[in-house]
């Protein structure tokens, strides 16, 4: 059966994930909370391929990539009693987000989602990068952009790399959210670097 995916959150990462999926054909659904109007422009200028839809026609799919304010995980978290059989991609950072520390107590922000989250299988992945570079197109010759992925799931790790190869990117799994996903957590060692894999 083929995956159905979806982005939640057409700002700067949103639209960068939007961008990713057009350029690869590979089709997707995107929601915020205006609701579907106010994502005409950006369908319009991404083709078909992106489908705006209301929250609740997204949150059907099976992969959910979760682009909002590290903020609003808790009020997203709501959005479905339960979750499982989702796979949610969290691409949030807590570390740019005032009060984060707060909030965390000393969780590490993909398990502090994971807990707003019941019953998902949750990988941490597309964080590390500011949007623009991760829209950017880069020339297969130079490479392909690294992604980093953390889960305690191998299975949807291997589901989200396999995507991360299918959109033209380099998938780097780093294993667990407690071991590698450390790495890709706001401010720490593998965030805001653009790695590019080059041909071998
Ligand atoms: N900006 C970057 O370069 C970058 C890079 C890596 C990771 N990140 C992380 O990505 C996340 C999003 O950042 P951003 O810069 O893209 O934010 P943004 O531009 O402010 O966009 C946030 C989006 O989330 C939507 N949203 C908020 N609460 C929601 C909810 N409960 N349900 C559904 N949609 C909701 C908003 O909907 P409306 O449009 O309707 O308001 C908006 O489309 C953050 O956690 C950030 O740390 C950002």
């Amino acid at each position: 059966m083929t995956t159905r995916h979806a982005i939640v959150g057409s700002g700067n990462i949103g639209s960068a994930l939007a961008r990713l999926f057009a350029r690869a054909g590979i089709e997707v659904s995107i929601a915020n909370t205006r609701g579907p109007a106010s994502l005409g422009p950006l369908a319009a200028s991404l083709g078909s391929g992106v489908r705006p839809v209301p929250l609740a026609e997204a949150l059907e799919s099976d992969a959910i990539f979760m682009a909002v304010p590290f903020a609003a995980v808790e009020q997203f978290g709501r959005s479905l009693p339960d979750w499982t059989g989702k796979t949610v991609v969290d691409t949030t950072n807590a570390h740019y987000s005032p009060n984060s520390a707060e909030v965390l107590r000393g969780r590490l922000s993909t398990h502090y989602a994971a807990e707003n989250l019941p019953g998902a299988t949750v990988v941490k992945a597309f964080n590390q990068l500011p949007a623009n570079t991760l829209a950017a197109e880069l020339d297969p010759e130079v490479g392909r952009r690294v992604i980093f992925i953390a889960t305690d799931s191998p299975d949807a790790g291997d589901r989200v790399a396999d995507l991360v190869g299918d959109l033209g990117l380099a998938a780097v799994q780093l294993g667990r959210i407690d071991e590698g996903g450390r790495l890709i957590q706001a401010p720490n060692a593998l965030v805001l670097r653009n790695l590019i894999e080059r041909p071998l």
